[in-house]
């Protein structure tokens, strides 16, 4: 985890340099609370952690925010050190995580395709920056009510990685949308966060909460889960090496989801996939 460097203080900025003070709450987490605020004249939020407890979390978000350039992350303004609180000033996004949007709004199902592949499109970005983003999850996932666009917030427990194969350990995630490697103590690497996405489409399709694989077989075995239920099955594969990367995932998902792709052509698919992509 990082500390603060030379390269991060280069984003400081003084709290009186801040248009306002923090103004209505837009949401919490485990590490932080989310507040409206102002900075150069126009609206951004706040993220407020307490420095003792949280400092290599918040250093670590300012690290990995900083290096990335993409419309479905959040934006990294800056970070202020006021008294005893770190704060992230960010991109306000507006909307409702998908969390919340699950649990009041109505989302049929083309929605919740469209979502999911864009989701995806922002996971091959991380993947190929070597991002291991850590927390894939509804609460982290920011929705647009009229658009239906996504932003991706919450970097404190993403990782740069050297390389795609590297491996790394230590506790990241949430329960539920763990991958097993992470449970069981052992090295892991990107592929968790394609576990994670799996337990997301899992979610997002089922409305459900996150399930042990004996719920969620139950789940996936009823009918209306028939386009997507292998797709959610490959994802959250026990074993990290039978997972997909997110851009094979990418290359095949308008298939493996359209309505009419059967068994066999969901085979062929992929087939297909692995015979092009080793010529
Ligand atoms: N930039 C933002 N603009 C608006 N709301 C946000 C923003 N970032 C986070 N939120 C809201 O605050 C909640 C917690 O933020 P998050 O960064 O995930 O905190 P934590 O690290 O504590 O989990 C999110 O689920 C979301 O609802
Ligand atoms: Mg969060």
């Amino acid at each position: 985890m990082e500390q603060e460097t030379s390269s991060i203080k280069e984003n400081e900025i003084r709290y009186e340099d801040l248009d306002s003070p923090p103004g209505r709450r837009l949401g919490s987490g485990n590490f932080g609370r989310i507040f409206e605020g102002r900075y150069k004249n126009r609206p951004v939020a706040y993220k407020i952690m307490k420095h003792a407890i949280h400092s290599s979390i918040f250093f670590n978000e300012i690290s990995i925010l900083k290096s990335l350039d993409h419309e479905c992350i959040c934006s990294l303004y800056g970070y202020v050190r006021h008294e005893n609180l770190m704060i992230l000033v960010l991109e306000k996004i507006h909307g409702i995580s998908l969390y919340h949007y699950l649990l009041y709004q109505e989302m049929d199902l083309s929605r919740k395709q469209q979502l999911g592949k864009q989701v995806l499109s922002t996971m091959v970005y991380l993947h190929n920056q070597l991002v291991l983003y850590g927390d894939l999850k509804p609460e982290n996932i920011m929705i647009h009510p009229e658009t239906m666009r996504h932003k991706i917030v919450d970097f404190g427990l993403s990782q740069r990685l050297e390389s795609p194969i590297s491996k790394v350990k230590g506790m990241v995630g949430t329960p539920g949308y763990m991958a097993p490697e992470i449970i069981q103590e052992e090295e892991y690497g990107l592929k968790v966060d394609v576990f994670a996405y799996g337990m997301v489409l899992y979610v997002l399709f089922s409305e459900q909460p996150p399930a042990s694989p004996t719920t969620r077989e139950y789940y996936l075995r009823s009918r209306s889960f028939r386009p997507y239920r292998k797709l959610i099955r490959w994802c959250t594969s026990e074993e990290a090496e039978y997972r997909p990367s997110f851009l094979e995932l990418s290359m095949i998902y308008d298939q493996v989801l359209s309505q009419q792709t059967t068994d066999t052509g969901w085979w062929s698919c992929l087939l297909s996939f692995f015979f092009c992509s080793s010529v």
